[in-house]
This record gives C-alpha cells, sequence and structure tokens, in this order.
C-alpha cells in the first residue's frame, strides 16, 4: 500500500471558513426551475408551487448563496416579464437555451422561495441585451423601501419589505460568443464600471461582482480580468469565476486531478487582480466569487439545446447523473474553495436541482440526492471557524492533462474556542489504497468522533430515484488514534471526512 502523511497544525490558518463558500446557482435552464423548485401539482407544493421535498433537500445540502437567475439566461431576460398577476406575465423565447420561457416563476416568487429554503438571494443583471437603467429598476423593485414607481409596484405585487438583495452580479460570462450581447473586456468594462457606479449612488452598500472570463480555458482568460479590473476595481469587490471539469477519453487520473487546475486558476486570477491594485497603489483588494464551479459532461448530448421550431418549456437539459469519481472530484474542488478562502470569498455550485445538480426531481414525483450531494452537504455542514493549510507528504503519479500530482489532497477546518477539527482528505488514486497518516501532534486532546468515506468498488456507480435509503458516504473503521496522529486507510478514488473533538 502507498503511504502518505498530513500535517496539521493550529498555526496554519489561511483565514474564515465562509458560509458563501457554500452556495449554489439555480437558472431558468432546462428543469432547474420548472417541475425541479417549482412544481405546483406536487403532492408537497405550497401556495406558490414549489416543492417541499426540494426544499428540505436544499437545507440538508447545506446551501448558504443562491444565485438567480442565471447564467446564460440572463443576457436576454427581462425582469419586468417575471412579476405581478400571472395572467399579464408574457411568454417569451429564451435565445441562450432554445427555450419558451413562461415566466410563471419570476424575482418575487424566487425571493419567496430562498426564504423558505433559508438561504440568500444573489442576484444577476442583465448586461447583454440591457443595460444600466434596467439594472437600477430591478435594484430599485427589489430593495427600495417603498414611494418610487418600481418599489411600490413590488408593494402592490405582494411583497411589502424590500427583498433586501445585497450580492449582484454584473452580467454573466461576457467574454463568451455564445453570450448574448457578448463584449469586449473594454466594452463590458466600460458599461459594467458604469452600471456599478449608477448602482451604488442608489445603495452604496451592496456587493458588486464582475465578470471574469468564462473559463482557465478561454483566449480571453487573463487579459479580459486585467482590462475588467482596470474600468472597475474602485466600484466593484469582487471578479467571478468560472470552471467545470469532466472526464475525458477515460483519463479518470487526470479528471480526479482537475481541482489542480482549480487551484492555478484561482491563483491566477488572484495574481492578475493583485497586479491591477499594485499599479493602481490601491489599499482595497478584489476577491473572487467563483460562482459556477461543477462537474460537467459539456459534450454529451443531453447539454444540447433544442433546435429548430422545437422551443420546449423545461427541456431536459444538462441533467448529469454523477458518480462515485465525479463526487470525489467534487469534494476536492471544494478543498481547493477552502485552501483559498483568504481570497475566494464567495462559491456557487452550478447548479442545484436537475440541471448539473446534487437534486434530482421526477415531474410530480419523487427526489434523490446524487452522489456529488453527499460531499457537499458533509463540508458544508461540518467545515466550521479558520481553515488550516495542512502540509502533503504524498506520492505522485503522472497524470496526461497536469503531469505529476499527488495522489492525496487535503485541507482541515479548526475550531479553537469549542476544540472542533475536522479533516477533508481525497484519495486520487486509481489503482489503489493510501495509508494516511495525520500528523496531530498540536492538537494532543483532540479524539475522533467520526470517520466517513465515499468510495465503491465500482467508482462508476450512480444514484438513481430507487436509491433513496442507499447511505452514502459509510463509516471508515480503519480511522485510529494514537498519541502522534490518526492513521487511515483512504480507499482508491475516495473522499474522506474526519472529525475529532475534545475528549471529555
Ligand atoms: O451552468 C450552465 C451554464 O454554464 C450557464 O448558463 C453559463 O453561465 C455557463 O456557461
Amino acid at each position: 500500500m502507498q503511504l502518505a502523511s498530513v500535517t496539521v497544525d493550529p498555526a496554519f490558518v489561511v483565514g474564515p471558513v465562509r458560509r458563501r463558500t457554500f452556495g449554489s446557482f439555480v437558472e431558468h435552464l432546462g428543469r432547474c426551475v420548472y417541475t425541479g423548485l417549482h412544481d405546483p401539482g406536487h403532492p408537497t407544493a405550497d401556495a406558490d408551487g414549489f416543492r417541499g421535498d426540494v426544499v428540505d433537500m436544499v437545507r440538508e445540502l447545506g446551501v448558504s448563496t443562491v444565485r438567480y437567475p442565471g447564467g446564460n439566461f440572463v443576457s436576454g431576460y427581462r425582469w419586468e416579464d417575471g412579476v405581478g398577476p400571472r395572467v399579464d406575465r408574457p411568454v417569451r423565447l429564451d435565445l441562450a437555451w432554445h427555450s419558451t420561457e413562461p415566466n410563471t416563476v419570476g424575482v418575487d416568487e424566487f425571493v419567496r422561495w430562498a426564504r423558505k429554503a433559508g438561504v440568500e438571494p444573489m442576484m444577476a443583471v442583465n448586461l447583454g441585451t440591457r443595460g444600466i437603467q434596467e439594472a437600477l429598476d430591478l435594484l430599485e423593485y427589489c430593495n427600495v423601501r417603498g414611494g418610487t414607481a418600481w418599489s411600490d409596484r413590488r408593494r402592490a405585487n405582494g411583497a411589502e419589505q424590500p427583498h433586501g438583495i445585497r450580492m449582484w452580479c454584473l452580467g454573466n460570462e461576457m467574454d463568451g460568443p455564445w453570450q448574448l450581447g457578448h463584449k469586449t473586456a473594454h466594452e463590458y468594462g466600460r458599461l459594467a464600471a458604469e452600471t456599478a457606479r449608477a448602482m451604488r449612488q442608489l445603495q452604496p452598500d451592496l456587493e458588486l461582482v464582475a465578470c471574469g472570463s468564462s473559463g482557465p480555458g478561454m483566449p480571453t482568460f487573463g487579459e479580459w480580468e486585467r482590462i475588467v479590473l482596470g474600468e472597475t476595481y474602485d466600484v466593484v469587490d469582487l471578479v467571478s469565476a468560472h470552471a467545470y471539469y469532466c472526464e475525458e477519453d477515460g483519463d479518470l487520473a487526470s479528471f480526479l486531478a482537475s481541482p489542480v487546475d482549480m487551484d492555478h486558476f484561482i491563483e491566477s486570477v488572484v495574481a492578475t487582480a493583485d497586479a491591477v491594485r499594485a499599479a493602481r497603489k490601491a489599499d482595497k483588494r478584489i476577491h473572487l466569487s467563483f460562482d459556477e464551479w461543477n462537474v460537467w459532461y459539456v459534450k454529451r448530448a443531453e447539454s444540447r439545446p433544442p433546435s429548430g421550431d422545437d422551443w420546449p418549456v423545461a427541456p431536459v437539459l444538462l441533467e448529469d447523473r454523477y458518480n462515485v469519481a465525479d463526487a470525489v472530484v467534487v469534494g476536492n474542488l471544494l478543498i481547493s474553495l477552502l485552501r483559498h478562502t483568504d481570497r475566494v470569498h464567495a462559491a456557487s455550485l452550478a447548479q442545484l436541482v436537475n440541471v448539473i445538480a446534487p437534486i434530482m426531481t421526477e415531474p410530480g414525483g419523487r427526489s434523490w440526492r446524487q452522489t456529488t450531494f453527499h460531499p457537499f452537504a458533509l463540508t458544508a455542514r461540518h467545515a466550521a471557524g479558520e481553515v488550516l493549510r495542512v502540509a502533503i507528504d504524498a506520492p505522485a503519479h503522472d497524470t496526461a492533462r497536469f503531469g505529476p500530482v499527488p495522489l492525496v489532497d487535503a485541507v482541515a477546518t479548526y475550531e479553537p474556542d469549542a476544540g472542533g477539527l475536522v479533516l477533508f482528505a481525497v484519495n486520487r488514486s486509481t489503482a489503489g489504497p493510501v495509508g494516511l497518516t495525520v500528523d496531530l501532534r498540536g492538537f494532543p486532546a483532540l479524539r475522533v468522533v467520526e470517520a466517513l468515506t465515499l468510495s465503491n468498488p465500482d467508482h462508476t456507480w450512480s444514484a438513481t430515484a430507487d436509491d433513496a435509503k442507499t447511505v452514502l458516504p459509510r463509516r471508515n473503521p480503519s480511522a485510529t488514534r494514537d498519541a502522534d496522529g490518526v492513521r487511515v486507510e483512504l480507499p482508491p478514488v475516495s473522499w474522506t471526512m474526519l472529525r475529532l473533538e475534545r475528549s471529555g
């Protein structure tokens, strides 16, 4: 068996665990909203038509913020279509996903759903086909108490209290040629800066996110961030990052190493933001909103929108079925996000329901948890206090996409007052188990209270609606504590959580 060690020490603090790291994303795309969140005929539906079983699962998942309403959808969206009496709401073509948008759910319903699910809504404005005025109108509708045209419209529509939305995304993936109204970095940078300035004139304490480029593989990446932040530095707080990973050509080892790419991506955006900071001699730092990340099999047929004359409502789109290896990668991507908690101040697992999602539903029927649900839910529930960087000594293996990569990755969180320590670790080996020694000499009084491992002899196993009772992850009986630390066996292709508490 291969051996590895990690050393955890209370002195290696990166920064606080941020609840907003555990955000997610709801887009008007496929069956995310309609028959996902919203299904009026469902036995658990509330007066608004929102499924109670899904709300319960969202709470169990531990989601903090939810970004809405897109994604590519937002770049052609007229938010006014989705407010007011339902009978008066227009039906529109959604060009981004070649679908028909009935506008049954809009901003007021979404905010009511968010309150019910206990999540913070995070709103995106359309900077594709629209601009400053429409963004201001939406902000006024949402956040002004009353006594103005748009705020009184909200009150007349049943929302007496303002929605109080703090986080706003200034458009979506504006460098992508697929984006309605996509722009050059200079064009977008100017528009984002002027929109941000105007929104702050209305409400100075907003938290505003400028679009970073739409992925680390984009030809625009890097230069886009430099130019956009050059225009927007003083008026935004965060820059977005988006990344999706998948197994390609059966190359599991490279896929499992995807978090190496996320680490590198984050560090590149931080470096660019800090270069702009240095050039401007600014004190302020720009942080990252990693507001789309996940495993997404983008080349599969179900990722292709309908075409021709077919403009369906809520078609089956991007309904990836996740296996155990996908869940291990999701767990490891969370390790990467936590490790960068000093600069990643928000993140959104894209998406929440049905569309590349941890939660799946049948229209009018059952709902279930995908494999990826579990590492997210456990990390969201148990990561607390401070993030600790851990020193890892692990053998490496060669990967075609990322070169030599350590077999083990890990991060820890620690609550000094309560004495709770949690280690999240993965074994990326496809060949065999790794015997992991966790050096805990800095924590002599802690004992293991829980050791859970997500793995399966068949890493291609996926959950279906029939597997509602399948327990994942399972207790790892190999974890033992001695004076120096913990020894635990990590199966191949696995994600593990070790929880320790003060004895007595
Ligand atoms: O999450 C699916 C899509 O991925 C989003 O609409 C878009 O922003 C990204 O390209």
